[in-house]
């Protein structure tokens, strides 16, 4: 385990394995960055050239590692670039403390004389090192890696209480994040939904979210409830569904929040299968539910005032002869009968029902997440998730918490003729669960979903492409799940409850 600590102290003077800095190009060539003042002046003018041999150029994310040779107390130096100083944001300084974290080996004791003047910089170059520092480890034979035992960030803000919140809340933020990320990175065969609903059952008590209540419900129950949609998902695997609920009531709450996330813990495609190289990945399914589920706990943690219910459908959709058919019409939970014409849009399925149980609690308001379409990968790419919905100040809300956090949402919009075909592209149905048309996937996707939130206000994040990063590391974000949303979510959840 890693201790995370504030202190005030100078890059220069603090004796750790290895001290971080960070580097921006300014006017006049190099420059160590805000917190760096000490390496700066205990190297002098021999910096520029050590830092010109190294072929050092600054770039975002750049590091190099200088062994100090006594010039500081700490043996070991690590220069991380932050490009032009002029254009320097939070979401630089994060990106840098997580490539510093990926840096670091076999060090007992780091310091981080990163940028951190106040308390937003101190969340941001926590957020950083802790996403960076993430491995996932469970499934390699051999000894775990060592990873650093005590990480200090040294600010000059190390003694104001802002500051002491901030990287409480990053602790628990990334904490979450990366909870999402373990149940992401955790192989399908050993994520079924009934080991799934047991991790979160498992989570709600290691965390302590006393304040938290559970609800697990199985396929028997689903079935005689009426839970069409997940039931017609699941119904082709040996590992049958379930219906996971989270309740966070906290006393004097003023909004109440319904989130919902999709929870296929492996996506074969059904009978529509997937060609064998889209396949690869889709262990990545139930992204949405496990980021629902862990920002719930976080949200709890941290005590916001705010009212939250969230369900988690969890299903696995798989091919047999029990498996639901292209041409089948499912009665969903509340009555609405859909005609399925792709069984790999499986998601609005399983969320469709979760979305109307979720209405009967009532909410304010409520947004789902989900790896729903490659689509707004297309549209988008792997790093930028779509966020769809029938309220503007909500997507508006989402795009923001998200820009304050790291995480990029970007609006997509469900014109009228996609609400039109929802309904006319079936002849003996309610509602046609597949467009027989290619473009706009994700606005159909989302105008189906669309019919099952009423009035509520709601909004939709599609996270296919940034749930899962299947290139190499880059900042913060490491291989594999990325836990994408969690802190979009609690910063909004932060957000309504102040309003
Ligand atoms: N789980 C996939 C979407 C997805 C694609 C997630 C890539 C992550 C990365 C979803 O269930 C799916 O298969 N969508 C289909 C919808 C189509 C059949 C309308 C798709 O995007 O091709
Ligand atoms: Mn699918
Ligand atoms: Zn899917």
């Amino acid at each position: 385990m890693t201790t995370y600590s504030l202190r005030k102290g100078a890059a220069d003077k603090t004796k750790c394995d290895v001290v971080v800095a960070g580097v921006v190009k300014g006017k006049k060539g190099l420059e160590m960055a805000t917190g760096g003042e000490g390496v700066a002046s205990a190297y002098g003018r021999k910096l520029q050239p050590l830092l010109s041999t190294l072929g050092f150029d600054g770039k975002p994310g750049e590091v190099a590692k200088i062994p100090t040779n006594g010039t500081l107390k700490s043996p070991l130096l690590l220069l991380v670039g932050l490009g032009d100083s002029a254009k320097v944001t939070h979401e630089t300084v994060r990106r840098a403390a997580g490539a510093a974290a990926r840096a670091v080996s076999n060090a007992a004791s780091v310091a981080l004389a990163l940028p951190a003047e106040d308390a937003d910089h101190v969340r941001a170059v926590a957020d950083g090192y802790l996403l960076g520092a993430y491995a996932f480890t469970a499934f390699k034979s051999g000894p775990a890696p060592d990873t650093a035992g005590e990480v200090v960030i040294l600010s000059d803000a190390a003694r104001q209480k802002e500051a002491a919140a901030a990287l409480e809340t990053a602790k628990v933020v990334a904490a979450a994040t990366m909870l999402t990320r373990d149940w992401v990175n955790t192989p399908p065969g050993d994520f079924t939904p009934e080991k799934f609903a047991a991790a979160v059952t498992a989570a709600r008590k290691d965390r302590k979210s006393a304040k938290v209540t559970l609800k697990v419900t199985d396929e028997k129950t689903l079935e005689a409830e009426g839970y069409g949609g997940i039931i017609g998902v699941g119904r082709g695997s040996a590992n049958p569904p379930r219906l996971v609920q989270l309740t966070y009531k906290p006393r004097g709450a003023k909004v109440h929040l319904a989130l919902v996330g999709k929870g296929i813990t492996y996506d074969s495609g059904g009978l529509s299968i997937k060609p064998a190289a889209s396949m690869t990945t889709m262990k990545c399914d139930m992204a949405g539910a496990a980021s629902v589920v862990a920002a719930t706990l976080a949200i709890a943690e941290l005590g916001l005032p705010i009212a939250v219910t969230t369900y988690a459908p969890m299903a696995e959709n798989m091919v047999s002869g029990s498996a639901t058919r292209p041409g089948d019409v499912l009665t969903m939970y509340g009555g609405k009968t859909v005609e399925v014409l792709n069984t790999d849009a499986e998601g609005r399925l399983v969320l469709a029902d979760a979305i109307v149980r979720a209405r009967e609690d009532k909410p304010d308001l409520i947004v789902d997440v989900a790896t729903l379409t490659g689509a707004c990968v297309v549209a988008l790419g792997d790093r930028v998730a779509g966020v769809l919905g029938n309220d503007d100040e909500l997507i508006a809300s989402v795009k923001d918490a998200g820009s304050r956090v790291g995480e990029a949402f970007w609006p997509l919009p469900i014109p009228d003729e996609m609400g039109e075909k929802v309904k006319s592209n079936t002849k003996i149905a309610d509602l046609a669960q597949h467009n027989s048309e290619r473009w706009g996937g994700t606005l159909y996707a989302a105008a189906f979903l669309r019919e099952f939130v009423g009035e509520t206000k709601w909004a939709h994040l599609d996270i296919a492409g940034p749930a899962f990063n299947d290139k190499g590391a880059y900042g913060y974000v490491t291989p594999g799940g990325t836990g994408m949303s969690v802190a979009t979510l609690v910063e909004l959840a932060d957000t309504l409850s102040r309003r």
